[in-house]
C-alpha cells in the first residue's frame, strides 16, 4: 500500500484529518483500557516539581516519565510493575504512516481532562532524531499548536479531533508543539468526556 498522503500540512507537521474512523477509534479505546488496567495513569512532576495536568502512562518497550530528576524513559511504572506490551492495532498505524523498518519503543497515553494542557515543547528525550514521532488523537477535540525549531519562533494552530494522526519527522522532527486546550465535551467517543493522545516514538 502506498503511503497515505497527509490533509494538511503545518511548518512540515503532518496531519492525517479523519485517519482513523469511528469503529477504529473505539476498538482503540477498548485496547486502551487493558494497557491502563494493567499500568494504571498517574500524574508526573516536572523536574520544578509542578504536577502537570494530563494524567499519563506507557506501553512498550519504554515508558516516558518525569520527576525531579527529570524528563526520560525508564524501563518500568513506577508501581514497578513493566508496561504493557504496545497493543498491535496502534503499531499498524504507526507502520502505515511512519515506518515498516523499526517499531517504536514507547507508546506514550496522554490523558487530558477539561482543563489539561500541555506546554510548548520538543520531543528530545530519544537517542536518534532520524525516527519520526507519530501522535493519535481520540476523544474531544484539542488546539494543537505548532512553532518551528526554535523556542519563540512564530506558532500555527489547528483543532485535532478524534481519528487525527499527526506526523512529525524529518526537518519537522523537532519542532515545539503543544496543546493550548481541549474543548470538552465534543467527542462522544469517551462517556465522561476528555481526550487521549497516543505518541508512538523509537527511543533508542
Ligand atoms: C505531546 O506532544 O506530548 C502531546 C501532543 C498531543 O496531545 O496532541
Ligand atoms: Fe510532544
Amino acid at each position: 500500500m502506498p503511503r497515505p498522503v497527509p490533509t494538511t500540512t503545518l511548518a512540515g507537521v503532518e496531519i492525517f484529518e479523519g485517519y482513523l474512523d469511528r469503529d477504529t477509534q473505539e476498538a482503540l479505546v477498548s485496547d486502551l483500557r487493558d494497557v491502563v488496567a494493567q499500568a494504571p495513569l498517574f500524574a508526573p512532576k516536572t523536574r520544578f516539581g509542578k504536577e502537570m495536568s494530563v494524567r499519563m502512562t506507557s506501553a512498550g518497550r519504554y515508558g516516558w516519565f518525569t520527576d525531579a530528576c527529570g524528563y526520560r524513559y525508564i524501563d518500568a511504572h513506577p508501581s514497578g510493575t513493566s508496561w504493557p506490551p504496545i497493543p498491535k492495532r496502534i503499531l499498524g498505524i504507526w507502520r502505515a504512516l511512519a515506518s515498516k523498518e523499526r517499531e517504536p519503543d514507547c507508546c506514550l497515553i496522554n490523558f487530558y481532562g477539561e482543563t489539561a494542557k500541555m506546554g510548548l515543547h520538543q520531543d528530545r528525550d530519544e537517542a536518534d532524531f532520524g525516527w519520526p514521532v507519530l501522535s493519535i488523537s481520540l476523544g474531544d477535540e484539542a488546539l494543537f499548536r505548532v512553532g518551528g525549531t526554535e523556542r519563540g519562533g512564530k506558532t500555527q494552530s489547528i483543532w485535532l479531533r478524534s481519528g487525527d494522526v499527526v506526523v512529525m519527522g524529518g526537518a519537522a522532527r523537532l519542532v515545539y508543539h503543544g496543546i493550548d486546550r481541549i474543548k470538552f465535551g465534543t467527542s462522544p467517543l469517551l462517556s465522561q468526556g476528555g481526550r487521549i493522545n497516543l505518541t508512538l516514538r523509537v527511543v533508542d
